[in-house]
């Protein structure tokens, strides 16, 4: 029997942690479909980066409650995997609590006090975090952006989170209560659990109380399985992409766009009074499309981006398009660029390689109305507590729409014309440019 037990945990752990990193090279393939970008530089500033906003969670207190509350998530999520260790070390062994019975009982007792009190106020945080998606209704969270699955997965997770943090309580407390009766040798501290179930686990019979200790600590042990492959089909792949996407950060000033090199070197020739208009481009200058239709077009960094969002909206909160009733989200177009990346990877799953299906990023989910609503204020930038850019997205996408597709506004290609024809904005030629003057 305690053979048996032993092969379903290793059996388990080898289907729940093979699917994860299955799940997890399938995300790799589909980031990379991206084309590339070079982010391989400041390394010392990368590191320092991800410190302060991934590790040291640096801009998420801009909003108090959230920021505090997950800031207790986020450590006793951390600190209370340390656990595992040790549940892997029983489900092997068939042992119960073996690092209890190795380590010295005042260090056993800290390190088990630490967990029981973290486990308790992840369950009180996300409780809060419920209780401000469904009762207190914050805008941000209950959006027409989120309707549907993320409005779910929202929820779910917020659930699975506290059915695990409360197995691992009630399965401290069922242990207690068998130590106290004698029916298992004395080992750790659990002030918290004993304090919630104490009373009522001291009624209970040892034959009771021992299915509760197997069953829950059975159950947090799948529900770990469970949850790391949960996070391929949630917003919750942030507890794993924070850190990489805020090393992988844009370092340059936000007003700074990136000019594309092949048109940078159009102009320069055009202003080369030496140049040869009639020469061949040099070959491989030429790209096979200026901006972006479609998530392979957008840059790895900004795919990372994608899988990264928590979906939070602070973007869209701070969005002064959004604010004054456009059509445009920024946090939006972070969720369609994922969804059309996780459509493109399908298909190649599918096919082998990618076969047409007819749509693009541009038209099947993302609008031109949209994309024009933006002021390129970089408010949503600023705003991202993981240092994501929607405004690139927004910005390849309409390169696409005016070099490719000549598809500007109707204002945009009047100021366009003039610039091509008067070297200025204006609609009067250059000759009239100092009439103001003689007045
Ligand atoms: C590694 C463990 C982590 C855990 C367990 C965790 C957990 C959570 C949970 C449960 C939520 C949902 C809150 C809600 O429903 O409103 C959340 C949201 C969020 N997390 Fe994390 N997280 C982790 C890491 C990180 C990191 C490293 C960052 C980087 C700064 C981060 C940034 C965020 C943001 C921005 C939100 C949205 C918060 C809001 O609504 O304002 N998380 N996280
Ligand atoms: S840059 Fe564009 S999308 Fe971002 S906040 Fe400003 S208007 Fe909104
Ligand atoms: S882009 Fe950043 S601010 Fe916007 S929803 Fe995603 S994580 Fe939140």
């Amino acid at each position: 029997m305690i053979y048996i037990q032993s092969i379903v945990f290793l059996l388990l752990a080898i289907a729940g942690i093979g699917l994860f990193v299955r799940n997890i090279l399938r995300i790799r393939r589909n980031i990379f479909l991206g084309k590339k970008e070079d982010r391989s530089d400041n390394s010392s500033q990368r590191w320092r980066l991800m410190f302060r906003i991934a590790i040291g969670q640096g801009k998420m207190m801009v909003r108090p409650v959230a920021g505090f509350f997950h800031i207790v998530v986020y450590a006793g999520f951390i600190i209370i995997n340390i656990e595992l260790v040790e549940i892997f070390i029983d489900g092997i062994f068939r042992t119960h609590r073996y690092i209890g019975h190795t380590f010295p009982a005042p260090l056993y007792n800290f390190i088990t006090g630490t967990l029981d009190i973290l486990a308790f106020l992840v369950l009180l945080s996300v409780t809060v975090f419920f209780i401000r998606r469904n009762s207190i209704k914050v805008p941000r969270l209950n959006s027409k952006d989120l309707l549907g699955w993320p409005k779910i997965d929202g929820n779910l997770i917020l659930i699975i989170e506290f059915l695990m943090m409360t197995a691992l309580l009630s399965m401290n407390a069922a242990d207690s209560a068998l130590q106290k009766i004698g029916a298992t040798p004395s080992v750790g501290y659990f002030p918290v659990s004993n304090f919630i179930f104490g009373s009522l686990f001291s009624t209970f019979s040892a034959g009771n109380l021992v299915f509760i200790e197997k069953s829950t600590w059975w159950f947090h042990y799948v529900g770990v399985l469970f949850f790391m492959n949960y996070l391929y089909f949630s917003k919750h792949l942030h507890i794993l992409f924070a850190f990489p996407n805020t090393y992988y950060a844009n370092l340059n000033k936000k007003g700074q766009l990136n000019n594309l090199e092949s048109v940078t070197k159009e102009v320069k020739l055009m202003m080369d009074p030496n140049a040869d208009p009639y020469a061949a481009a040099p070959e491989g200058t030429i790209p096979e499309k200026f901006g972006a239709s479609d998530v392979t077009d957008l840059s790895w960094v900004q795919l990372l981006n994608a899988y990264t969002c928590t979906e939070c909206g602070r973007c869209t909160s701070n969005c002064p398009a959004n604010i004054t009733g456009k059509k445009l989200s920024p946090r939006k177009i972070m969720m369609s660029v994922r969804d059309r990346i996780e459509e493109v990877g399908k298909n190649i799953d599918k096919n082998g390689s990618f076969v047409d299906d007819g749509k693009s990023l541009i038209g099947e989910y993302i609008s031109a109305e949209e994309l024009w609503a933006c002021t390129s204020c970089n408010a949503c930038v600023e705003a991202c507590p993981i240092l994501i850019n929607p405004l690139s997205v927004i910005m390849d996408l309409r390169r696409y729409l005016v070099m490719e597709q000549s598809a500007a506004p109707q204002e945009l290609n009047m100021m366009m014309t003039n610039i091509e024809n008067n070297s200025a904005p204006w609609q009067f030629s250059q000759s009239d440019r100092a009439n103001w003057t003689k007045e």
